[in-house]
């Protein structure tokens, strides 16, 4: 069965012991037993010494699923790397009301990262501009020598842009080589172009050329995904108004708007890790989106539509791939990879903004109505219980009681802890 017939669709999911969500997931997405046992081992020692320098182990965290995603008519499992409680479920609750008005869309551009050029102590920067531009061809072409698998694929660079700027130091050139990367991430395919143009460009325009690197405002590579959420299904139409007075804050407000992004970065960046990608790229990506204006706001927009139901938007750049980095050699970075059973980085991007729509949903749902104390209070509840002594089923009891007295605290739970030994 491909994901396209399956249903993502679980309810109780929580409640199901490890074991069998273990067992829905590895028939949902076709994972060999060898695949299901990776989910409770650790990362070789060897392959963390080659990821990076000076290892002494692994920092282990959670892997979780969000179920009952629809995306473009597709059923998907979001595998979730994170260590903050109500996550995981909140993406889950918001995307199965999307499914109620078909789930989440998406639509996205060709995967286009731009790769910066500096170019300083030119004499006539106006007319050494005007020399570069009549050099394209030539440009693209030593560009495109540099990776010519990628041009194989249907990538590669496609075009330049070239910017005058003013600086304290003086006017310089920037240089914006546009390179289509496919399914990779292209920071090394653009860095190795960009660096490679350096000795042309120097030699047209005469200046010196300091930085070459690729940007992480890849604005040219955006993703947006769209989705309804039915009045009904959130409490009636009042909750919509209480919801976009909610959101209209973070339209208004960077002190908001920085939180609210957060919000959706607790999504983006938990799906980002458990793929092996760069979550800091990402993050300076999104965040240097969000500003594109001039002025810091809120990464998603939200308007009622003509039934009374909410829509949320949300449009970002999402500069991730499938194929090499870390993704490729951490086993449950290809294990996750396998269990959203993507086919492309344009593919695992579009799952990746639904996710960050659906926890922006949740959290300001959540907010705009009960707060969102009330779900962390639970898993936060079981936690002091351990710290408390608790074990096994002692956990669920200290926590339900210091959930239903309303007061979570440590010396509590040692006294609850005493009183049920
Ligand atoms: C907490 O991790 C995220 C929220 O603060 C997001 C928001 O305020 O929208 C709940």
């Amino acid at each position: 069965m491909s994901n396209k017939e399956k249903s993502s669709v679980v309810s109780g999911f929580y409640k199901l012991p490890v074991k069998e969500r273990i067992e829905f997931v590895k028939k949902f997405s076709n994972l060999t037993d060898e695949e299901a046992k990776l989910f409770s081992q650790s990362l070789n020692i060897d392959i963390a010494d080659r990821m990076i320098e000076n290892v002494l182990g692994n920092f282990e965290l959670p892997l979780g699923i969000a179920v009952n995603f629809l995306i473009n008519g597709k059923d998907y499992l979001i595998p979730m790397t994170i260590e903050e409680s109500s996550v995981v479920a909140a993406a889950s609750n918001s995307a199965k009301i999307a499914r109620i008005n078909g789930g989440f869309k998406t639509e996205s551009t060709d995967p286009l990262m731009i790769g910066q050029i500096q170019i300083l102590h030119i004499k006539d920067v106006a007319s050494a501009a005007q020399d570069i531009i009549n050099k394209k061809k030539e440009i693209l072409k030593i560009a495109n020598d540099q990776d010519k698998v990628l041009v194989k694929f249907g990538g590669g660079a496609k075009d330049l842009e070239v910017r005058i700027l003013d600086s304290p130091i003086g006017k310089m050139i920037v240089t914006h080589l546009i390179v289509d990367v496919r399914d990779a991430m292209g920071a090394n395919a653009v860095n190795t172009m960009c660096e490679a143009l350096a000795p042309i460009l120097e030699e047209i325009t005469g200046g010196k050329v300091r930085l070459k690197i690729l940007s992480n405002l890849a604005d040219k590579r955006l993703v947006k995904a769209t989705a309804v959420f039915d009045k009904e299904k959130i409490g009636g139409e009042h909750i919509v108004d209480a919801f976009l007075e909610s959101y209209n804050l973070a339209a208004i407000d960077p002190y908001r708007a920085a939180t609210h992004n957060k919000g959706i970065m607790n999504g983006i960046d938990a799906l980002i890790v458990a793929t092996g990608n760069d979550f800091r790229a990402i993050e300076a990506g999104a965040h240097a989106y969000a500003a594109k204006s001039g002025q810091y706001t809120s990464l998603s927009h939200y308007y009622k539509d003509k039934n009374g139901n909410l829509v949320g938007e949300l449009e970002l750049p999402v500069a991730i791939g499938i194929v090499g980095g870390a993704g490729n050699i951490h086993p449950k970075a290809k294990l996750c990879k396998k269990i959203l059973g993507i086919k492309t980085a344009k593919e695992l991007a579009e799952v990746v903004v639904s996710l960050g729509l659906a926890q922006n949903f949740a959290a300001v749902f959540a907010l705009s109505t009960v707060g969102i104390q009330k779900g962390h209070m639970s898993l936060h509840a079981k936690n002091i219980a351990v710290m408390a002594g608790a074990t096994g089923e002692e956990i669920d009891k200290v926590a339900d009681k210091m959930v239903k007295e309303g007061k979570i605290k440590l010396d509590r739970a040692e006294e609850i802890l005493k009183e049920i030994r």
